[in-house]
C-alpha cells in the first residue's frame, strides 16, 4: 500500500473533513466543539490554508485520506518568533501501525523548521498513550499538564522547538 503525504490540499477538503469527523466521534464534548468550530465550515479551513495561518499535513492512499495533522500558527511574538500548536492529529484505526503518523510528524516538524517555527506544542490527553509516545520519539518534551475535568488532570503539554 502506497502512502503519499500532501501538505495543504485544499482541492478534496471534504475528504479530510470525514477523516476528522471520524477522529472525533468517541471524543469529549469540549474537544468535539472545538475540533467542530475549527474544521466543519470548510470555507474558513480553506482560507485559514491559503493565508497560511495553518498547515495541513495529510495521508492518502489512493483517494482516501487516511490520517491528518493540522498546524495552526497561535502567536507571532517579537522578532517575527512563530509558536504554533498541532490542533488535530489522528490516523484512521484500519490504517494504524504502518507509520503514517510518523510520516506526517515528520514533515510537520520539517515544514515547521523551514518556517522558522519557534516552538511547537501539542497536547495528549493521558488516556492516548500511542499519541504521548509519537510526540516523545519525535522529541516532544512534557512542558505541562491540563486540568480538564473534575480537577483531576487527564492531559499533558508536549513542547518542541523544531
Ligand atoms: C497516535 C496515532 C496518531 C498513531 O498513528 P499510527 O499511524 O498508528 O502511528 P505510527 O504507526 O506512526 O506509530 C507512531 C508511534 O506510536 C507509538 N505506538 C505505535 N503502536 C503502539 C502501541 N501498540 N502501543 C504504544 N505505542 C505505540 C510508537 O511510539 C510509534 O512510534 P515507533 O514505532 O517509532 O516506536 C493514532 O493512534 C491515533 O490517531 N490516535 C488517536 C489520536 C487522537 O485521539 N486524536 C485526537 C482526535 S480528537
Amino acid at each position: 500500500m502506497d502512502i503519499i503525504i500532501k501538505i495543504n490540499e485544499i482541492h478534496q477538503l471534504d475528504k479530510v473533513q470525514a477523516v476528522i469527523r471520524k477522529g472525533i466521534i468517541d471524543a469529549p464534548a469540549d474537544v468535539v466543539n472545538q475540533i467542530n468550530a475549527l474544521y466543519a465550515n470548510t470555507e474558513m479551513f480553506n482560507k485559514r490554508l491559503s493565508a497560511g495561518m495553518e498547515n495541513m499535513f495529510t495521508a492518502w492512499t489512493d483517494d482516501t485520506c487516511v490520517g491528518v495533522i493540522s498546524v495552526m500558527k497561535t502567536q507571532v511574538q517579537a522578532g517575527n518568533r512563530i509558536i504554533s500548536s498541532i490542533l488535530f492529529i489522528y490516523v484512521d484505526p484500519e490504517y494504524r501501525n504502518r507509520k503514517i503518523a510518523s510520516m506526517l510528524m515528520n514533515h510537520c516538524l520539517e515544514e515547521c523548521k523551514k518556517c522558522n517555527v519557534f516552538k511547537l506544542s501539542m497536547s495528549a490527553r493521558f488516556i492516548e498513550k500511542r499519541l504521548i509516545c509519537l510526540g516523545i520519539n519525535h522529541g516532544f518534551k512534557p512542558e505541562g499538564y491540563i486540568d480538564v475535568a473534575d480537577e483531576k488532570y487527564d492531559s499533558v503539554i508536549l513542547g518542541i522547538r523544531p
